[in-house]
């Protein structure tokens, strides 16, 4: 198979047409059997709830060219299930793991000419999304809706690469407490919206949000968890019921414990002890680990030891690891890696 034509090192973060995505329709209680397609754009009802009510939830995860050359996932279930809980809280009807996985399966193979080359630092994007369909006046959930499933090759999230981030500490709130923080809707992407605009004008990387009642705990940025590094080379984690909880951070404190003998600590992290830390750093599927090397605070700096060049030495071991898994050279946990071809 050949691969498309792209300068597959500086595609950046952005979104390109591929050639097949998913679409399966759920009407009258039942999901109908999905298919590939090649059309891209959508045809909608102008009353549709996703265009009045935001009922919609999605998914990010991506799939690896590996050293041996083959085309993985990681960890697809975790993005199947994440899924069903946020449909769940947003009173719409899951596809269930195998319908999920499926069509992961198929776009990835459909698109397989998509799959950035390995060693290129890029990567497929995949985009599964479930929104509601039908017309709805009055405020109420949908009854009928689509799952889909897109993808993209991207290379890295932040235009700088591997630099480390500076971030603000944002004036606005991205999720009420009791809201929807811990649940994938793009309605707290929406939120995180105006804050992001400004943050950008700022000079600003990114934004740091914090809880929304006390204003004093360190929640998360618009795309992205925490994870920050005592002067003793502990991980520390941020908790909240507000933050979404990320895969990418799941597994790192797996491969932390599990394969570096690190002590993890999740816990709510104060605004006020960063100054404390050694190493900071964003986890995502997009974001992968990203270094922070700098949070503004409302002009008072707080920059990590871990400095403005690069990422800090513990970071730096467990992003090692988790990417080494994920192009196939380090040998991941039973189940965390899912051969498409
Ligand atoms: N937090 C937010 C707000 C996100 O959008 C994402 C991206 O999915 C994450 C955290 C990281 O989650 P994951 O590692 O599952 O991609
Ligand atoms: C992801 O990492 O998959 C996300 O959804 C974050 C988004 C900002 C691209």
């Amino acid at each position: 198979m050949e691969k498309k034509n792209l300068d597959w090192e500086h595609i950046g973060f952005n979104y390109h047409k591929t050639d097949y995505r998913y679409v399966a329709e759920y009407k009258d209680g039942v999901w109908g059997e999905g298919k590939l397609t090649g059309e891209a754009d959508i045809v909608l009802n102008e009353c549709a709830n996703i265009l009045q009510y935001s009922q919609q939830v999605f998914e990010g995860l991506k799939a690896y060219t590996t050293a041996d050359g083959h085309i993985v996932t990681f960890r697809p279930d975790q993005n199947a299930k994440r899924m069903a809980g946020s449909a769940r809280f947003m009173e719409m009807p899951a596809p269930s793991e195998e319908m999920f996985l499926e069509a992961v399966d198929q776009v990835v193979r459909a698109n397989a000419a998509w799959v950035p080359p390995y060693g290129t630092g890029a990567t497929l994007y995949l985009r599964p999304y479930l929104f509601g369909t039908n017309p709805v006046i009055g405020v109420k959930p949908a009854s009928e809706f689509q799952f889909r499933l897109f993808c993209t090759p991207v290379g890295p999230y932040f235009r700088g690469g591997a630099k480390p981030l500076t971030l603000c500490v944002s004036d606005y709130d991205r999720a009420a407490p009791h809201g929807t923080g811990h649940v994938k809707a793009s309605l707290n992407y929406a939120m995180s919206l105006h804050a992001y605009v400004e943050a950008h004008a700022r000079g600003y990387d990114e934004n740091l949000f914090l809880d929304a009642a006390s204003r004093t705990m360190v929640e998360e940025t618009g795309g992205a968890n925490f994870v920050f590094v005592t002067k003793d080379g502990e991980l520390v984690i941020p908790q909240s019921d507000s933050i979404l909880p990320s895969i990418t951070r799941r597994s790192l404190v797996e491969v932390a414990r599990d394969y570096l003998g690190l002590t993890v600590t999740e816990r709510p992290v104060s605004l006020a002890e960063l100054p404390y830390f050694a190493e900071a750093g964003l986890c995502g599927t997009a974001a992968v680990i990203s270094p922070v090397g700098k949070v503004v605070d409302h002009g008072r700096e707080i920059c990590f030891p871990s400095g403005m060049e690069k990422m800090g030495p513990v970071l730096q071991q467990v992003y090692d690891l988790l990417t080494g898994m994920q192009m196939g050279t380090v040998e991941a946990p039973a189940g965390w890696i899912r051969t498409i071809l």
